[in-house]
């Protein structure tokens, strides 16, 4: 079975989202999933609450109060953990995934706050390397907005190319992250598509392709490292 955890200390960066879109994506590809929802705010058990009949079933765990009993036959155990969590609590939870992944917004706060988390995470000893993979997906990444062209405008006189100021935003933690060699996965877009799904128990992937190509293209690098070894401790495969 495989154990995927999102998480990070900050509040808002998406972990939910991918908690419910990872599940609803494993589940159109035929696998038992199960998703464990450890924030007592329980908003991906309100996910799965407005789930539809015709949508193939996950079944979920209010771990914030029930006890995590997963069945034998599951594939996939997604976890969604809640914002603040540090300490003794921190050290459980991660503990009882395999993979982790934490979502970072792009802003300077935000891309800070996941050096000191992950930080936290490996050198203060909460994951042991042989056990964990992680790896860090940017999310709410701007594009195509009005804003944007009007800033892309600005910085065009500038010289300077709204592609390059998102990396530039990226850069210092990426520098980090290749240090500490955990890989920068993903940049998924801020889009619609993610409230419409949410709202609606589903999971991009199960929106129109026509929709949400785009985003379908964004999660490719995620999918596929889920896919490889490189996500899966050797630990987890002895
Ligand atoms: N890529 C995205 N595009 C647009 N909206 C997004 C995207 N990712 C997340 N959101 C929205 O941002 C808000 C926060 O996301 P989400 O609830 O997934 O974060 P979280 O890390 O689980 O927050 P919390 O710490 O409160 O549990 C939600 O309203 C969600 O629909
Ligand atoms: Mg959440």
């Amino acid at each position: 079975m495989r154990k995927i955890m999102l998480l990070n200390a900050k509040g808002g960066c998406g972990k939910t989202t991918l908690a419910t879109n990872l599940a609803s994506y494993y589940a159109l590809q035929g696998k038992s999933v199960v998703l464990a929802d450890f924030d007592r705010q329980g908003s991906s058990m309100d996910w799965l609450e407005a789930r539809p009949q015709d949508r193939p079933p996950i079944h979920g765990i209010a771990a914030w109060r029930d006890p995590v009993r997963v069945p034998r036959s599951t594939d996939y155990l997604i976890m969604d953990v809640p914002a603040g969590s540090h300490g003794a609590e921190l050290t459980a939870l991660v503990r009882r995934a395999h993979t982790l992944i934490i979502p970072v917004l792009p802003s300077p706060t935000d891309i800070r706050a996941a050096a000191h988390f992950i930080h936290e995470l490996l050198l203060v000893g909460k994951i042991v390397r042989d056990e964990t993979r992680l790896a860090v997906v940017a999310n709410r990444v701007r594009e195509n907005t009005t804003m944007q062209n009007s800033i892309e405008n600005v910085l065009n006189s500038m010289k300077i190319s709204y592609a390059t100021l998102n990396t530039q935003i990226y850069r210092n933690l990426e520098r980090f992250l290749s240090r500490l060699k955990i890989p920068f996965v993903a940049t998924l877009r801020e889009s619609q598509n993610y409230l419409l799904a949410d709202t609606r128990g589903i999971g991009v992937f199960d929106l129109s392709r026509s929709h949400v190509q785009r985003d379908l293209e964004q999660w490719e690098p995620l999918l596929k490292w889920l896919e490889s070894k490189r996500s899966i401790p050797e630990s987890a495969t002895a």
